[in-house]
C-alpha cells in the first residue's frame, strides 16, 4: 500500500473541474492506498484573499471532500496549517532549494504577473511548501492536474538532493497526472474552469443554477465543428483540431463544444451519451435541446452530493471532529519525519 498525498487550495467552493480533474481520482485511490488529503490553507494565502472568509472556505472545502465521497475512515483528511510541521520542514528544505529553480516555475511567473501589486516571497516559495507537504508524509504519488506537475518534480529533486546530502530519507515522489479531464470554462472555453472565473459549475449548484450557466456556454452551428469536437472529447482517432486553428471564432466554438461533450461523457449514463453522440455524428444536434439535457445529467450526477452536503453541513460538531481527528492522524506521521530530518541535519 503506497502513500499518497494531495491537496486543494480553499479559495471557494469546488467546481466540476476540481471534481473530474482531481477528487474523482482521489476517491478511487482511497480504497487501495494510504491516502492523505489536505486543505492547503497556507497556499491559499499566497494570493490576495479575505481573512474573514478563509475559515468558511476551509470548512466548505472539507464538506465538499466528504460529500464527494472521501471517507475519513479510509483517508486522512486534514487542514495543512493544523500541522505546523509543514512550515518547519519548508524552512529546512528552503536551505537546499536553488532560487533559480523557483524563479523558472510557470505558476510563479503567471501569478507574479497576475498579482503585480501583491508580488511577495510567498508566491516564489510556494513550491517549497508544496514539497514539504509531500515529503513530510514520505508520499510516493501525488494525484494532481498537469499544471502542478512542475511543482511535484521540484519536490522530487529536493528529495534526491536531501538524500544525497544528508542520507537516505525520502522516497522520490511522482505525480499521477489527471490531465485527461481538463474541464474548460463554459463561457470562455479557452481557459480552464477555475474558482476565479464566471463560467464554472459549482458541485453544490442547484439544477436551476446549472441550467442557467449552461445557457451561456459557447456552442456552434457548424455540423462539422460539432462532429470534430465530439470526436475530440471521445479521444477518437478521427478527432481533428487542425481544421479550426486558422479561424479563431470556429476554434473557440470547437473548444466550447468539445468541453460540453467531455462533461457529458463524464457524467451522463450510457444511453444519454450515445443519443447525443449520434446526433453530433448525424449533424442533427440542436443545442436548444442538448443544453437542458446536459444540465439535467450534471444535476442528476451530483444529486447525492448535494443531499450529503446538506446533511453534513447541518452537523458542525461532527465536521469539527473529523477535522480534529485528521490533524491528530497527520501529526503523528509529520512529527516522525520532521524529527528524522532534524536529526540528519544536525539540529537534534
Ligand atoms: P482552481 O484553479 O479552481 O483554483 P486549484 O488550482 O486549487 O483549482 O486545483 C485543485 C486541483 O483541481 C488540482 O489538482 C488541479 O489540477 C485540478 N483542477 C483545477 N481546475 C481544473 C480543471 N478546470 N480541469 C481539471 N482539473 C482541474
Ligand atoms: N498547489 C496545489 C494546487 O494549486 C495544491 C497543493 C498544495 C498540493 N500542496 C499540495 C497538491 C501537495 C498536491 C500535493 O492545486
Amino acid at each position: 500500500m503506497s502513500r499518497i498525498l494531495s491537496g486543494i487550495r480553499p479559495t471557494g467552493t469546488l467546481h466540476l473541474g476540481n471534481y473530474l480533474g482531481a477528487i474523482q481520482q482521489w476517491i478511487e485511490l482511497q480504497t487501495k492506498h494510504d491516502v492523505f488529503y489536505m486543505v492547503a490553507d497556507l497556499h491559499a494565502i499566497t494570493t490576495p484573499y479575505k481573512p474573514e472568509e478563509l475559515q468558511n472556505n476551509i470548512r466548505n472545502t472539507v464538506l465538499d471532500y466528504l460529500a464527494a465521497g472521501l471517507d475519513p475512515e479510509k483517508a486522512t483528511i486534514f487542514v495543512q496549517s493544523h500541522v505546523p510541521e509543514h512550515s518547519e520542514l519548508m524552512w529546512l528544505l528552503g536551505t537546499i532549494t536553488p532560487v533559480g529553480e523557483l524563479q523558472r516555475m510557470v505558476q510563479f511567473k503567471e501569478k507574479s504577473e497576475q498579482h503585480k501589486d501583491f508580488n511577495q516571497a510567498g508566491i516564489l516559495n510556494y513550491p517549497i511548501l508544496m514539497a514539504a507537504d509531500i515529503l513530510l508524509y514520505k508520499a510516493m504519488s501525488v494525484p494532481v492536474g498537469d499544471d502542478q506537475n512542475q511543482h511535484v518534480e521540484l519536490a522530487r529533486d529536493l528529495a534526491k538532493k536531501f538524500n544525497r546530502e544528508y542520507g537516505q530519507t525520502f522516497p522520490e515522489p511522482k505525480a499521477i497526472l489527471t490531465s485527461g479531464k481538463r474541464i474548460m470554462d463554459l463561457a470562455d472555453p479557452e481557459q480552464k474552469m477555475s474558482k476565479s472565473l464566471g463560467g464554472g459549475i459549482g458541485l453544490n449548484d442547484s439544477p436551476e443554477e446549472i441550467a442557467k450557466k449552461l445557457k451561456k456556454a459557447v456552442t456552434s452551428s457548424e455540423p462539422k465543428v460539432i462532429r470534430d469536437a465530439m470526436h475530440a472529447a471521445q479521444n477518437s482517432h478521427r478527432a481533428t483540431i487542425d481544421a479550426w486553428t486558422g479561424d479563431p471564432n470556429l476554434l473557440k466554438q470547437f473548444h466550447g463544444v468539445r468541453n460540453l461533450f467531455t462533461i457529458l461523457f463524464a457524467v451522463a449514463d450510457r444511453d444519454t451519451a450515445v443519443k447525443w453522440q449520434t446526433a453530433a455524428e448525424d449533424g442533427t444536434l440542436k443545442f436548444s435541446e442538448f443544453k437542458p439535457a446536459l444540465a439535467k445529467a450534471i444535476a442528476d450526477h451530483f444529486a447525492l452530493f448535494r443531499e450529503r452536503r446538506e446533511v453534513l453541513a447541518s452537523d458542525t460538531a461532527h465536521l469539527d471532529e473529523i477535522i480534529a481527528d485528521g490533524a491528530v492522524k497527520a501529526s503523528i506521521a509529520a512529527k516522525q519525519t520532521l524529527t528524522e530530518v532534524q536529526q540528519k541535519m544536525g539540529l537534534r
